[in-house]
């Protein structure tokens, strides 16, 4: 069906709506970056794995990051290529299955990498074997992205690593930026250099992580590339590579929905959606953000009883399934959309089905203005999730 991309106002249910033209736009950014200054940029699943749309990414990229055995198998049945996993802790049962799905493996301790080196290498003869650092530098403020933080679980810090690392152990990965400009990898790569200069030069590879949203539009991207050129001059033996996720996604699409009610309590009105915050844009609620909504402006709450201003409620029990404030404007009527800006990156893989609630269709918009439904949900995935 062809769509108004403004309004959307021929849909009548929930949909996320990738945007192929933005998806392409940050694919292209993307495999420019990689080419002029030689790295190789992977997808890391964790933030987009709609597979349906793999085939557009494999035009640009040429292989995934996985964080589970469920991810590595869809990089490597779905986009096609073995993936480099990353675990903080791989389990008996699952860890021959991620080796042979994998062309790279991290672990994230000396005890995790002991206790399952032969067994990586035996399942797959060709897989290279990374470490997990802790850099002991981040400068994520907020505590929930932060892996840095004292007492962190994530990576082996510089007075863990033996001096002389195992024959087998090819490269290193660290992973300490979120939604970074250039700037703050530049700084992060000082005290990176400054801590674990010695080992460098006894692997071949070096991934520097996600969280380089080199999509955005104030976005450093020559600052970047000379950075990394920069580091390759230092080191010309290793092959970077960099795992962002959000980069991808940023940006490049909507979730719609549908106003089903208009409340008011105590001067406060609030417009009920069929959508949920809790189970539809988890993030807003745990970093926490208030997304952006199409002709609505971001108020603070000395303004929730001002005319055209709302909350925005979800359809779930949990009292806190709300955000605030918008205003509108226009007063808000039932069965007009409601529409929240680039909620394509991590909401698509964190949902969930709490109270039942409909799942979002998923679509992608062609370039032609075509909206093609990807996956309508239904009652079975509701049940089957449960026993
Ligand atoms: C190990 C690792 N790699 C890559 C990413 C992707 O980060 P982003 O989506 O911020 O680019 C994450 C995010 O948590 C991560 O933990």
């Amino acid at each position: 069906m062809k769509i108004n991309p403004e309004t959307y106002s021929e849909l009548a249910c929930p949909t996320y709506i990738l945007n192929e033209t933005k998806l392409r736009r940050n694919l292209e950014i993307i495999s420019r970056v990689s080419r002029l200054a030689d790295v190789e940029i992977i997808l890391a699943f964790k933030a987009y794995a709609l597979w349906r749309t793999f085939p557009i990414f494999r035009e640009y990229i040429g292989a995934t990051t996985a964080s589970s055995l469920n991810e590595a198998r869809l990089g490597f049945e779905e986009f096609g290529a073995p993936t480099h996993t990353f675990s903080p802790a791989y389990e008996d049962s699952e860890i021959e299955e991620i080796a042979r799905c994998s062309s790279h493996i991290v672990f994230n301790s000396m005890s995790q990498y002991e206790r399952f080196r032969e067994q990586v290498r035996q399942a797959n003869r060709d897989i290279s074997i990374g470490l997990r650092l802790n850099p002991e530098y981040s400068e994520v403020a907020t505590l929930l992205y932060n892996p840095c933080a004292p007492g962190t679980r994530f990576g082996i810090a510089s007075d863990k690593l033996p001096k002389k690392l195992p024959d087998d152990v090819k490269g290193f990965h660290i992973h300490c930026h979120c939604e970074s400009g250039s700037d703050v990898f530049a700084r992060t790569l000082k005290h990176f250099e400054a801590r674990f200069s010695p080992w460098l030069e006894q692997v071949e590879w070096m991934n520097f992580g996600g969280g380089h949203l080199m999509t955005r539009k104030d976005y450093d991207i020559q600052n970047l590339i000379d950075i990394l050129t920069g580091f390759r001059q230092r080191y010309p033996h290793l092959k970077i590579i960099m795992e962002p996720g959000s980069a991808f996604a940023w940006q490049t699409g909507e979730l719609v929905s549908q106003i089903v009610d208009i409340v008011e309590h105590d001067g406060i009105k609030t417009a009920i959606l069929n959508v949920s915050f809790t189970c539809h844009m988890p993030d807003c609620l745990e970093m926490p953000y208030q997304p952006e909504v199409r002709r609505a402006k971001i108020v603070d709450d000395t303004n929730a009883r001002s005319p055209r201003v709302y909350r925005l409620g979800g359809n779930s029990c949990l009292s806190g399934d709300w955000m605030g404030y918008w205003q509108f404007d226009h007063d808000l009527q039932v069965g007009e959309n409601i529409i929240f800006e680039d909620m394509l990156h991590y909401t698509t893989v964190k949902t969930n089905m709490f109270n039942g609630i409909p799942h979002p269709d998923i679509a992608l918009l062609h370039a032609d203005g075509e909206l093609e439904t990807l996956r309508r949900f239904t009652y079975e995935d509701y049940r089957s999730r449960m026993d």
